[in-house]
């Protein structure tokens, strides 16, 4: 019997806003695995600021798709068929799995995950989104109890992880969000000390109220004007964490730095940003601290869950405005 999937190809490359126009959603046969091969029926694929980066031609901070491609998405599955050693039907797996209902590939890429957590958890805290927050947050920024750290995209997938690892080591929290709801939950339900709704506020005289001494970390996710306000409000030998840039993801082409750059010299400040993929080696480290906060319910997670692959353009743009909090995922 020929298996069939349905996959998500890009068909065209956006300026601006990804649309539906911009994708092919298609049903298609699975060939019959090669040795070292696993067939896994994706539950659920993550959906993050980096699908976006791929649709440009370059420029981002992420190779290209080519026009044609299933994009490159984490996902989580269950296996339905092996030709690799260590796996077995009904694994639960987490790998590249990509924008399709089934992946078929190297089994060496996948992972096994402990299925008695809610899968999109997987893909959130317990993920690459959690490990990006924990070794952004502790190795670049590095916050010491007391000083003051400053999280764009805080109610978002990486920045709701960043901060409550700061409020963990001991920092005072100040998040940016778009919008009195997202600003709520990054306080109340997060713990952030502080959030700055910017949408509709001046961030930057937000921010002298809420940190009249300045700001000792920023871990920036948008780049853009917010990252402009963090410099002028830098401290002494601050850190800014570059973690993206999503304010700049749909005008890629037209980036310009940000103007007050020179704030990191009067200050002895430093920005690096950085790769989670740098950081490979030390996985198995950052998933044990990761597990071990959310077990003890030291950090809350949260996921946002879209159905329907077919929904996958749709879902995207979410990113770029929605109301979701934590991390998106699309079940399959
Ligand atoms: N360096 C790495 O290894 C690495 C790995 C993973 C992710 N990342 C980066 O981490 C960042 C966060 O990714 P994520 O997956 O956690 O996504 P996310 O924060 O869950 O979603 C993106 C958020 O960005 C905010 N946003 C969108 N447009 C904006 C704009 N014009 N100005 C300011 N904020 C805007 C939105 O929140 P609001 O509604 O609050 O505006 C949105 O919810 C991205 O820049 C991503 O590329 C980096």
């Amino acid at each position: 019997m020929t298996r069939v999937r349905t996959a998500v190809r890009l068909k065209a490359r956006p300026t601006g806003l990804p649309g539906p126009e911009h994708w092919d959603v298609q049903e298609e046969p699975i060939a019959p695995l090669a040795p070292g091969e696993v067939l896994v029926a994706n539950r659920y694929i993550s959906v993050s600021p980096s699908l976006r980066a791929q649709m440009d031609a370059g420029g981002a901070y992420l190779p290209p798709a080519a026009i044609g491609d299933v994009v490159r998405a984490r996902g989580v599955g269950v296996v339905l068929e092996s030709r690799a050693e260590g796996f077995r039907e009904g694994d639960t797996v987490e790998g590249p799995l990509g924008s399709q209902s089934h992946y078929s590939g190297p089994g060496e890429v996948l992972s096994p995950v402990d299925p008695a957590f809610p899968l999109p958890r997987h893909l959130g805290v317990l993920g690459m989104t959690g490990l990006t927050a924990y070794f952004g947050m502790l190795d670049i920024a590095a916050p010491k109890p007391g000083e003051t750290v400053l999280v764009s995209a805080a109610a978002g997938a990486v920045g709701s992880v960043a901060g409550q690892i700061a409020r963990l080591r001991g920092a005072r929290v100040i998040g940016v969000a778009g919008g009195p709801d997202k600003c709520a939950h990054v306080v109340e339900a997060l713990g952030f000390d502080a959030c700055i709704d910017y949408r509709s506020e001046d961030v930057r005289d937000r921010l002298a109220e809420l940190a009249p001494e300045g700001i000792d970390v920023y871990f920036d996710n948008v780049g853009g004007p917010t990252l402009e306000a963090a410099l002028l409000s830098l401290r002494h030998r601050a850190r800014i964490a570059v973690c993206g840039f999503v304010a700049d993801y749909n005008d890629i082409g037209n980036l310009r730095g940000a103007r007050n750059y020179l704030r990191l010299l009067e200050t002895r400040s430093r920005m690096e940003g950085f790769s989670v993929y740098d950081f490979a080696g030390r996985y198995p480290e950052g998933r044990a601290a990761l597990a071990g906060w959310l077990s003890r319910g030291e950090i809350a997670a949260y996921e946002h869950v879209e159905e329907g692959l077919e929904r996958f353009p749709e879902v995207l743009r979410l990113l770029f405005g929605g109301a979701q909090v934590g991390k998106l995922v699309l079940k399959v």
